[in-house]
């Protein structure tokens, strides 16, 4: 089956590509490049955000691709700053002109900070008039997470966390699973930290199935039920990330890879208070 084909349903009936393209930290300027080499590649998820200020390249690359609206699913994210039930609204048509488009398929708060209860009405709002097929959230723990869904009407359809091989989330993904609430790995390679790439369990697994390590986490991450969003910049490798169906990790070597798990975040913790508040002065236009 081709890897665009494999879908996971959302808890709203919406049907998500379990395995799509993030432009996190694509330059403005290579961006509209990158994704259209990513469309033709065959990705058809595409995830950004306010906050990676290339919502308008990504756009671009969207109307020049000539691919079908409906075939494509576009997530962006919305701010810290931008939270608030009037603000939240005038963000998301900001974005969402950038994208040059009539709705988008996931909105999500990008960081469980700043006034976000407020902006959850605005998207329950947008929401219900079409203009996102499904709203979710991102970075969220477990506590903040059912706090959220226990005092409003609509529960995310979507958490995108942090979830790679040295921070596998499996607790964290129960209590999603719970709710209804679908995971979404942010940083799957972990960005190549702690030698992600030369790791002697992964890469050993790799050469078992003739495999690169890229393709060993993403295929444990897509056989765990969590939906992926690599980022390249460069076209094999994203051809490579895409090809990841035809093989099936074993049981065992799916334990052997649950033995990386340090629990620990490899990036920032986002209940330190000196980083929540470095992020809350972190300013998008
Ligand atoms: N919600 C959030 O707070 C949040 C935070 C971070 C990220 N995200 C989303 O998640 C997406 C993915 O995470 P990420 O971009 O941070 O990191 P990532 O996907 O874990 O890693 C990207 C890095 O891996 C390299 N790479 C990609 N494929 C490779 C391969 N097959 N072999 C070797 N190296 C490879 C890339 O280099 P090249 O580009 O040079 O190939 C890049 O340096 C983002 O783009 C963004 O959409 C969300």
């Amino acid at each position: 089956m081709a890897a665009e084909n494999r879908r996971i349903t959302l808890n709203n009936g919406v049907q998500m590509p379990i395995l799509g393209f993030g432009v996190f930290q694509v330059p403005d300027e290579q961006t509209e490049q990158v994704v259209t080499d990513a469309l033709a590649a065959g990705y058809r998820a595409i995830d950004t955000a306010a906050s990676y200020g290339n919502e308008e390249a990504v756009g671009r690359a969207i109307a020049a691709s000539g691919i079908p609206r409906r075939d494509l699913f576009v997530t962006t994210k919305m701010w810290i700053q931008h939270t608030g039930e009037d603000t939240a609204r005038r963000e998301f048509d900001k974005s969402l002109k950038k994208l040059g488009l009539d709705y988008v398929d996931l909105y999500l708060i990008h960081q469980p900070l700043g006034d976000y209860y407020s902006s959850w009405h605005a998207m329950q709002k947008l929401y219900g008039e079409g203009l996102a097929t499904a709203i979710g959230v991102s970075n969220f723990h477990p506590d903040r997470l059912v706090d959220l869904i226990t005092h409003n009407d609509i529960v995310p359809a979507v958490n995108q966390i942090e979830t790679h091989p040295f921070f596998q989330r499996h607790a964290d993904q129960r209590v999603m699973g719970e709710h209804g609430v679908q995971i979404e790995s942010w940083g799957p390679f972990a960005e190549g930290k702690n030698d992600l790439f030369t790791n002697p369990v992964l890469t050993g697994i790799g050469e078992k199935y003739g495999k690169s390590v890229a393709q060993v986490v993403l295929r444990w991450l897509t056989q765990r039920d969590v939906v992926v969003i690599p980022k390249s910049v460069r076209p094999d490798r994203m051809a490579q990330n895409l090809d990841i169906f035809d093989f099936e990790l074993s049981d065992d070597d799916m334990a052997r890879i649950a033995g990386l798990d340090t629990g620990q975040t490899v990036f920032f913790d986002h209940r330190d208070p000196e980083m929540v508040t470095w992020l809350g002065g972190r300013r998008v236009d």
